[in-house]
């Protein structure tokens, strides 16, 4: 087992990465005990994971009041009244300030139970155990909570950090093809804002992160957990460097959005937006061409997509991306804010670029 702590102001919790965590009950209890404050316990999971993982969970929290609230799948239901639905099973469960929830699930039961952690009784204490790749590496850590508004997603939310983070690669045997590679994506693009060995490592062990090998695994979701707290508690509240984190989601965000959600998973038009970042930043911040040929090769080799296919050209047109990208809610100052490599592991916020270049590299791509 391996032990990361994030350090944020005023506290600290660990992240804990092994394969076959939640299958050693005896283990697992005692990780838990450490980090659960009082008798009560509220798992929040969802009718997909619950079937596979439930038990084995519930199996190391013997002796405490455990209730259970399952959610339906899918991020439609990252909604205010699976909220309140979840704040009425709390109440009626008649849990107390010293509860402690436990998201068992990806980044969709993450986020639903972070936010009503963060705000039942003014805010109690979570606990994650991520169970998608993109979970494990990215929205288990940094203290993001949020449901969606029928506006626009995560439009309701809190900053509400975990007392601990269980990440087990083997729930990851159970994970779609799809989702996996949608992980990877994110994967990818710590190696690329960060972390150039780590880009070499990815590229060299493509065949074992193929075959979910749990060794692997576990040094990847190791690494992209402390590039991601490293830049997280550099800037908890996403005022200045956090935004490198999004290295690729101008772009992603604004293919997801025309394409219509649902279409491309978010890590798929990330890694069509990493590609169209990269080719931005050759224009803007010097990247060499052999680096964009690197980060096409891995993200195909990794299963992703790397340009828009068809049907999708016949609406992300060039004038639907720069408007779409133009309401994007990383606009400063009415600019446009793009992260940009200079080399591998060396990105720049940049908002002083030319829409005309934005439009050469998006007819291009
Ligand atoms: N808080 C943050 O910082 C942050 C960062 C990135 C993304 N997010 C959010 O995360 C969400 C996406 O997360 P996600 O990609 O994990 O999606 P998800 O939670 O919807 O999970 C993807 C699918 O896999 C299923 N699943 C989960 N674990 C499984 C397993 N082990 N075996 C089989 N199936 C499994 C889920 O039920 C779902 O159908 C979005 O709502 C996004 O906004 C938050
Ligand atoms: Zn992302």
């Amino acid at each position: 087992m391996q032990q990361l702590m994030v350090e944020i102001p005023q506290r600290q919790y660990p992240i804990f990465v092994a394969d076959g965590l939640l299958a050693d009950t005896q283990q697992l209890r005692r990780i838990l005990q450490q980090y659960i404050p009082g008798r009560q316990v509220a798992i929040v999971t969802n009718d997909v994971v619950a079937p596979i993982y439930l038990d084995v969970v519930v199996a190391a929290l013997d002796g405490l009041q455990v209730d259970v609230m399952q959610m339906a799948d899918g991020e439609a239901e990252k909604n205010l009244q699976v909220y309140q639905q979840t704040m009425d099973f709390l109440l009626n469960a008649r849990h107390n300030r010293s509860t402690c929830l436990l998201a068992l699930g990806g980044g969709v039961v993450g986020d639903l139970c972070g936010f009503v952690a963060a705000t039942f009784q003014r805010g109690v204490d979570f606990i994650q155990i991520p169970t998608t790749l993109l979970a494990q590496v990215d929205s288990s850590v940094g203290g993001k909570t949020a449901v969606n508004h029928p506006q626009g997603k995560n439009m309701i939310g809190a900053f509400h950090q975990p007392v601990a983070v269980l990440a087990d690669t083997a729930t990851l045997a159970t994970l779609p093809a799809r989702e996996y590679a949608a992980g990877l994506a994110e994967v990818v693009k710590y190696g690329v804002i960060e972390d150039a060995d780590f880009f070499e490592f990815l590229e060299q062990h493509s065949e074992e992160l193929l075959a979910k090998d749990g060794a692997v695994l576990s040094e990847v979701i190791l690494r992209c957990c402390t590039i991601k707290a490293d830049v997280v508690s550099a800037d908890e509240r996403e005022r200045g460097k956090r935004a490198i984190l999004n290295y690729g989601h101008t772009f992603g965000h604004g293919i997801e959005k025309l394409c219509g959600y649902g279409q491309w998973l978010h890590g798929e038009a990330v890694a069509i937006g990493m590609v169209m970042a990269a080719q931005l930043s050759t224009q803007v911040a010097g990247l060499e061409e052999s680096v964009v040929r690197r980060l096409i090769a891995l993200l195909t080799r990794l299963g992703l997509p790397t340009e828009l296919d068809r049907a999708s050209r016949q609406v992300v047109t060039v004038d639907a991306m720069m408007d779409v990208m133009g309401l994007d809610k990383k606009v400063v100052d009415g600019r446009l804010r793009f992260i940009v490599a200079s080399e591998l592991g060396q990105v720049q916020v940049r908002d002083d670029i030319e829409a005309g270049i934005v439009r050469d590299v998006l007819n291009r791509c």
